[in-house]
C-alpha cells in the first residue's frame, strides 16, 4: 500500500519510528504500556518499533504508574512540534481549542505526522485540519476519536470504500447507553443511575457532553464526512435523554421497541446529508438493541455491502489505546490515506434541517390529576387523539396505561410525519387542561 501523503514515513524504512506523546491521562499512559508490553509483536507487524523519545502533561512530578525515564520532557506541548528527533506526534490532551489544537496545527504545519484521540478537536475543525493536512502533505489519523477501540473509522473509511452507504447509525457514547440499560433493566430513574456512573466514573461530573449528545455528536459529525462528506458540525441537530423515564422504556418494549440514544446520518439526493443525535425507539430485534452497558457500535448499509454491525469497548484505557496504536502502526507501514479517505477536498455543507425530516414519533402524555380526582383515562385519550386528527396528525397507534402509584399516561404512535409537525403540536398539547407537564415526542428509526 502506498502513502497519499509526502510527508510520510516510508513503508520501506526499519529504523524505529520515534513518537512525541502529549498527555499521560488515562489514554497516554494506555498507549505508552501497550507500546512497552506488546514491543515484540508490533516489530514483527510492522518491520520497525515504536520509540517513545518525548512526552508532556501539565505536572511533571505526578506517579503516572509508568517509567518516564530517559524521555525528554516538554512542558509546553507544543514544543514537540519543532522537536527534531520525533516522527510523530501523538496528541491525547483532549479540548478543541488550546494546546491540543496549537500542537496539532503546528505539528501538520512541520510536516510532522498526527494520531490523536480527539473527537472534539477532529470534528469542530474539521476543515482547518484537512486543509492543513492536504496542504503539508502530512497525514492526521484520528482513529480513537470514534467509538474507541472499535475500528470504526477503519470500517466506514475503508472496509466499505467500495460501496456508497446509504445510511449509518450507531450508540456513540457508552455512558449514555449504560444509564438507558440500567433504567431499562433496574427500573431505577434516570438521575439515580447517573449518579451511580458517576460513582464508577463513567460519567464527569458535568455530565453534559454525555447525556446531552455532544460527545456522540463529534463521532457522528466524523463518521459523515467519512462516509457522505464533511458537514457543518453546528448545523448537526443534538438533543440529548433528560426527559426519558423508566415508564417510556417500559412502553417501548412492550410496543416491541427499545430507546436508545443514536447518532444517525443518511445520503439524501442531490448530495445532501441528514445527521442528527437523539434518543429514538429501534425495533427491540435490531442488532443496535442488543447492545448494552457501556458498549458502543455502529450499523452502516451500503446498497452492495448490505449492513453491517461493529460493536466493542467505545471508551477506557486499553481500547482507546489499542486504536491509537493501530494508528501507529499503519504509519509505521507507511500506510496514510488522506484525511477523509477520498482525493477531491469538499467544502463542509450544513445538514439538512432536521425540522423537515420526516419520521414516525412516539409521543408521550401525562394526564392532569389533581389530588383525589378520578381520571377517566379512556375520555382523556379521546379527546387528546380527536385534537391530534384534527390537527392533520396521522396515529397509528394509541393507548393509556397508569404506573403504579402515579397519573394515567397517554401513549401515541404516529405514522410518518416531518418533526416539525411534531415540534408545533407538542405545545398545543401542553395547552390543554388535561395534560400535566410537557409531552414527550420521540423520534421511531427503523435501523437493521
Ligand atoms: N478516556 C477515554 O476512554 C477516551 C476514549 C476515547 C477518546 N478519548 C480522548 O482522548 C483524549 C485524552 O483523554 P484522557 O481520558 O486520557 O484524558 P485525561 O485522563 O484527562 O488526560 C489528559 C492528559 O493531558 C494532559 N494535559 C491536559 N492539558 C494539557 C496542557 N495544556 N498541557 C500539557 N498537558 C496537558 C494532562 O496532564 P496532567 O496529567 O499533568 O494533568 C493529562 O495527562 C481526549 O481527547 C479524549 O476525548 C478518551
Amino acid at each position: 500500500m502506498t502513502s497519499a501523503y509526502t510527508n510520510t514515513v516510508s513503508s520501506s524504512a526499519t529504523s524505529p519510528l520515534r513518537l512525541g506523546i502529549a498527555g499521560l491521562g488515562t489514554v497516554g499512559t494506555g498507549v505508552i504500556r501497550l507500546i512497552r508490553e506488546h514491543a515484540d509483536l508490533i516489530k514483527n507487524r510492522t518491520g520497525r518499533s515504536l520509540e517513545i523519545v518525548a512526552v508532556s502533561a501539565r505536572n511533571r512530578t505526578r506517579n503516572r504508574g509508568v517509567d518516564l525515564s530517559g524521555l525528554t520532557w516538554h512542558d509546553n506541548p507544543v514544543d514537540l512540534a519543532a522537536d527534531k528527533q520525533i516522527d510523530v506526534v501523538v496528541e491525547l490532551m483532549g479540548g478543541a481549542e488550546g494546546s491540543a489544537r496549537d500542537l496539532v496545527e503546528a505539528s501538520l504545519k512541520a510536516g510532522k505526522a498526527v494520531v490523536t484521540a480527539n473527537k472534539a478537536l477532529v470534528a469542530r475543525h474539521a476543515q482547518t485540519l484537512a486543509q492543513l493536512s492536504h496542504t503539508h502533505q502530512t497525514p492526521l489519523l484520528f482513529e480513537a476519536a470514534v467509538a474507541g477501540g472499535i475500528p470504526a473509522i477503519k470500517t466506514v473509511r475503508e472496509g466499505v470504500a467500495a460501496d456508497k452507504a446509504t445510511r449509518l447509525g450507531g450508540i456513540l457514547n457508552g455512558t449514555s447507553n449504560f444509564i438507558l440499560t440500567e433504567m431499562a433493566e433496574t427500573g431505577r430513574a434516570f438521575a439515580d443511575v447517573l449518579k451511580e456512573a458517576q460513582d464508577k466514573g463513567y460519567a464527569e461530573a458535568d455530565p453534559s457532553a454525555d447525556i446531552d449528545g455532544w460527545d456522540a455528536a463529534h463521532k457522528l459529525s466524523i463518521l459523515t464526512a467519512i462516509a457522505f462528506r464533511p458537514i457543518d458540525f453546528d448545523t448537526l441537530a443534538v438533543s440529548g435523554m433528560r426527559a426519558i423515564t423508566t415508564q417510556d422504556i417500559h412502553q417501548a418494549r412492550q410496543l416491541g421497541y427499545a430507546i436508545k440514544m443514536l447518532g444517525v446520518a443518511k445520503r439524501l439526493p442531490e448530495d445532501r446529508v441528514e445527521a442528527w443525535v437523539q434518543p429514538c425507539l429501534i425495533p427491540a430485534h435490531s442488532g443496535l438493541a442488543q447492545i448494552n452497558g457501556v458498549y458502543n457500535a455502529l450499523t452502516i448499509e451500503g446498497p452492495f455491502s448490505g449492513p453491517i454491525t461493529i460493536s466493542g469497548q467505545g471508551a477506557g484505557e486499553g481500547p482507546t489505546a489499542s486504536a491509537v496504536v493501530a494508528d501507529l502502526i499503519d504509519l509505521a507501514r507507511g500506510h496514510a490515506l488522506p484525511l477523509w479517505g477520498r482525493m477531491d477536498e469538499l467544502a463542509p455543507i450544513p445538514c439538512e434541517p432536521v425540522e423537515k425530516l420526516p419520521s414516525a414519533f412516539y409521543l408521550r402524555a401525562n394526564l392532569n390529576a389533581p389530588a383525589d380526582a378520578v381520571i377517566d383515562a379512556d375520555k382523556a385519550l379521546s379527546e387528546i387523539t380527536t385534537l391530534l386528527r384534527n390537527e392533520g396528525i396521522p396515529l397509528a397507534k394509541t393507548l393509556h396505561h397508569t404506573p403504579l402509584g402515579e397519573a394515567p399516561q397517554l401513549i401515541m404512535l404516529t405514522r410518518p410525519i416531518p418533526q416539525e409537525e411534531i415540534n408545533r403540536i407538542l405545545p398545543i398539547l401542553e395547552e390543554t387542561t388535561l395534560i400535566s407537564g410537557a409531552p414527550l415526542a420521540l423520534r421511531i428509526e427503523d435501523l437493521p
